[in-house]
């Protein structure tokens, strides 16, 4: 047992009542390997920015779960040394079980040192998903873990269960869930989706620029749920804006990848005015992982070392992300 107190990460309690008042978002960021870590750490103290570091189901079983609360532990201590360093202030960690499916892998998580924890029963009917959210969270509360819970489903792939159409989060089931379970933050369905495949281009309008713009995300369903549950932690799950320049350094470099369309980063940004505060991105640092290993490889195909490919990896992140708390989430200087 392992109280993540110790190991030096808070919960999302205080991070969610600023990033609300402030009228930002805080980066629920994916890794799964050391670069991944490494960039969102130093992308987040240069910045001033407090982070969610998410770890999946899928990152668990690939990393080791002991080696990842480890690294995650490292991450910390890391922070630390950087921000003084830098004469930066020390930023704020969560470290948080994205997309949790079992109360048994919630409390594994819960036991071993992560401050907060989803579980995701979007895909149970609506009682039992209270009922599953309400055992986590009686679960997870008397250790100060935080709990997140979804109400509506997101097309795309979460967790190995696909959902080929997203069900929008029905305004009025929000206070009764809310208040049955306990949850701290809610994950609601809007018209995000995960992936790296999100709009077709023939599903979006072209602008004077010839950029594809899709849909736009269902702003009118947010708003009313804001209005069920005035300043209450909002949580929107596949984020990612699929940048075009990555998709083509992909593809110009031996990638195969078809013609997609994330949400517009003005989007997401006029999100995060509401009471958004947690913004979940894990396939734009796929990409953008992948491009620059392409090119690496396409400019230096003789080169074997890992450190050689996954360090110019590793620098696309720390651009990505400064870029995201920077310019998208409003994040950057709130610690
Ligand atoms: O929403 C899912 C996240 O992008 C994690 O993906 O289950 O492949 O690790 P994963
Ligand atoms: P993206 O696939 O859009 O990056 O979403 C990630 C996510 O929601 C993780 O929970
Ligand atoms: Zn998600």
């Amino acid at each position: 047992m392992a109280s993540y107190k110790d190991l030096g990460f808070v919960n999302t309690k205080e991070m969610f009542k600023k990033a609300v008042t402030g009228k930002y978002a805080v980066g629920a960021y994916n890794f799964n390997n050391m670069e991944q870590l490494q960039a969102i750490i130093v992308a987040c103290v240069e910045t001033q920015s407090p982070v969610i570091l998410q770890v999946s189901k899928g990152a668990r079983s690939y990393a080791n779960q002991t080696l990842l609360q480890y690294l995650g532990q490292g991450a910390v201590e890391m922070m630390k040394e950087l921000a003084k360093e830098k004469g930066l202030k020390e930023i704020p960690i969560s470290l948080h079980l994205d997309h949790g499916d079992t109360f048994e892998l919630c409390k594994s998580c819960v036991d071993s040192g992560f401050s907060s924890v989803m579980i995701d029963g979007s895909h149970h009917s609506y009682e039992d998903n209270i009922t599953l959210t309400k055992k986590v969270v009686e679960y997870a509360h008397p250790f100060d873990v935080t709990v997140e819970g979804e109400l509506g489903v997101l097309a795309g792939i979460e967790e190995h269960v696909v959902a080929e159409k997203s069900t929008y989060t029905k305004p009025e089931e929000v206070i009764d869930f809310v208040q049955r379970t306990g949850v701290d933050s809610l994950a609601i369905s809007i018209g995000t989706s995960h992936g790296a495949n999100k709009f077709k281009p023939q599903q979006c309008a072209k602008n004077a620029d010839g950029v594809y713009i899709p849909p736009e995300l269902r702003f009118d369903i947010l708003a009313e749920i804001e209005k069920q549950i005035p300043g209450f932690p909002i949580v929107l799950h596949g984020s990612s804006s699929v940048p075009v320049e990555a998709v083509k350094l992909i593809n110009s470099n031996g990638g195969t990848l078809s013609d997609t369309v994330g949400i517009p980063e003005e989007q997401i940004r006029k999100a995060t005015q509401s009471a958004v505060c947690k913004v979940n991105i894990d396939s734009d640092g796929r990409l953008w992982m992948t491009a620059a290993i392409r090119k690496h490889f396409a400019d230096k195909p003789a080169d074997f070392d890992p450190r050689q490919y996954l360090g110019p990896a590793r620098q696309a992140l720390i651009a990505m992300y400064k870029h995201k708390n920077e310019h998208v989430l409003g994040a950057a200087g709130k610690v």
